[in-house]
């Protein structure tokens, strides 16, 4: 009775820091604080559930036991080996992972139900959706991970007519659960539908492409969280269904808002389509010229300016040129250059990536404009930096209706006095397609990598000093 209650007062402090952790989430100077919060949450979770089996003869704590040794030095060496780009695949495999948890314990229960055990209609169907719902999660992510990380590409996976297949797919999966529900069925009809939905995961996401990604990993989480609430309920344990609701209502919230900042529908997301190659990686584009800029020049022009925008993009990730960009900043200031950066919400490969990269770099949060604010503010910006940043600045998003990115909000850079684009190449970005913003007559491109041309500049102001 003591135990019970020990055991529920520590899920509910555990929830609270769940709840609390995810709020603090929202912001990067309370960020770091709410996951350590969250993850005190989950240890204070995982402790009050290992002594619920006291109460049970036949505990397994050699198996948890070893379990969490072997999940900790998985989780702990990952996180740390981990790069900040690579995030979406690390993401994307413990997703997986999650969705493979549900499966097992699914099917632990279905394999006990066959040999006996009495199970209720309503048990069974929570069995069959944590089985479901985690297959799908499990291979999807996989696939997620394998397209993210360059081993497989779409065309390797993608099959003539795949949506028709699809469609066939999950209609199959549909009424063998629904049949093993109403009839309690067979371990051959649950271990048929097991492979089927292992299946499905897998043909689901294969037609999905590259810039979708993030909006499919995001997906996937909300149905890992959704399985994590399903065993949450097969166990009666509180604190699984609250984290696994809490899971699955973040990962649909966070799937709605990366579709509204693309506008694009998730139906258009999940039949997948988005990107060009319509791209060339030629300075030159019909009688349209690319115009440079060397570093001395650039420096001078933002030295004399009064306001200066930098617009982040997925290639100051890649440069790890956050510091440098702040150094940058800070030279500017001193010398009496107002300095503030436009964020996009999807610039990156995930969300908040730039939030989390200027965090690292100590930059003030106050410093940071949504989309809406740095619009506002572009037309009376002297000098816009863009770094290594392209489909977020690419105004076929406003003109051009053709264009894969037709209809999604970018950055007006080209409304600012001066723009000038870092980036190594003429090369596209995520979507495969051309930017007209580099042929601007207000734009002049300064080629080579974000960190040493930034350093190049930094050293050039410095001298003008
Ligand atoms: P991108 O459009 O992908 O462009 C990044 C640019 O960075 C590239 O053109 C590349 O040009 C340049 N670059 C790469 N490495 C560089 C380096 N070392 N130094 C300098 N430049 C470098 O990035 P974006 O503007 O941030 O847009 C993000 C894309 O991801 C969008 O298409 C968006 O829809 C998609 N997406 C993002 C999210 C989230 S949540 N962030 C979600 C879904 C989709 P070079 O190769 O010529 O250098």
């Amino acid at each position: 009775m003591v135990l019970t209650s020990i055991i529920n007062l520590s899920y509910l402090l555990g929830a609270l820091a769940f709840v609390v952790g995810l709020r603090r989430l929202s912001s990067p100077d309370t960020a770091r604080r709410g996951n350590l919060l969250a993850a005190l949450g989950m240890s204070i979770a995982i402790i009050a559930s290992m002594i619920y089996p006291f109460s049970n003869a036949d505990n397994n704590y050699i198996w948890i036991g070893g379990g969490l040794i072997a999940g900790t030095l998985i989780g702990l060496v990952a996180a740390r080996r981990v790069q900040m780009t690579d995030m979406p695949q690390m993401v994307s495999i413990f997703n997986g992972l999650g969705g493979a948890c549900a499966v097992v314990l699914a099917m632990i229960e279905l394999v006990q139900f066959y040999g006996g055990v009495a199970k209720s209609t309503q048990e069974l169907v929570v069995i069959v959706l944590a089985l479901l719902i985690g297959a799908v999660a499990f291979t999807g992510s996989i696939l997620a991970y394998l397209k993210l990380d360059g081993k497989v590409s779409d065309s390797q996976v993608t099959l003539p007519s795949h949506s028709l297949i699809n469609n066939l797919l999950l209609i199959i999966t549909l009424g063998l659960s629904i049949y093993l529900c109403v009839t309690g069925g067979s371990l051959f009809i649950a271990l048929l539908l097991m492979a089927i939905a292992l299946i499905y995961g897998f043909s689901f996401v294969a037609p999905i492409g590259g810039a979708d990604m993030p909006v499919v990993i995001s997906l996937l989480n909300s149905f890992t969280g959704l399985s994590a609430a399903a065993a949450g309920l097969i166990y009666n344990n509180n604190i699984m269904l609250i984290g696994g609701i809490l899971v699955g209502a973040s990962g649909t919230i966070l799937t709605v808002l990366m579709c509204q900042a693309m506008n694009r529908s998730l139906f258009n997301v999940l039949i997948g389509g988005f990107g060009g190659n319509a791209a060339t990686s030629k300075a030159q584009l019909g009688e349209q010229v690319a115009r440079e800029v060397v570093p001395n020049d650039a420096a001078i022009q933002l030295f004399y300016s009064q306001s200066v925008m930098i617009v982040p993009g997925y290639g100051l990730a890649v440069a790890q040129a956050q510091k440098i960009t702040k150094e940058l900043d800070d030279l500017l200031e001193t010398n009496g250059v107002s300095v503030q950066y436009a964020i996009h919400p999807v610039a990156g490969r995930m969300p908040g990536h730039m939030n989390v990269l200027l965090a690292e770099a100590d930059v003030p949060y106050p410093k940071l404009l949504d989309l809406d604010d740095a619009n506002d503010a572009l037309p009376n910006t002297d000098v816009v930096i863009v770094v290594g940043a392209n489909d977020v600045v690419n105004p076929a998003a406003l003109d051009d209706p053709g264009s894969p990115v037709y209809g999604m909000p970018v950055l007006n850079v080209w409304e600012a006095k001066n723009v000038i684009v870092l980036k190594r190449s003429m090369n596209p970005g995520y979507a495969g397609i051309e930017n007209q913003l580099f042929f601007h007559p207000r734009t002049k491109m300064l080629f080579g990598d974000a960190k040493a041309s930034i350093q190049k500049l930094v050293s050039e102001v410095k001298g003008l000093r």
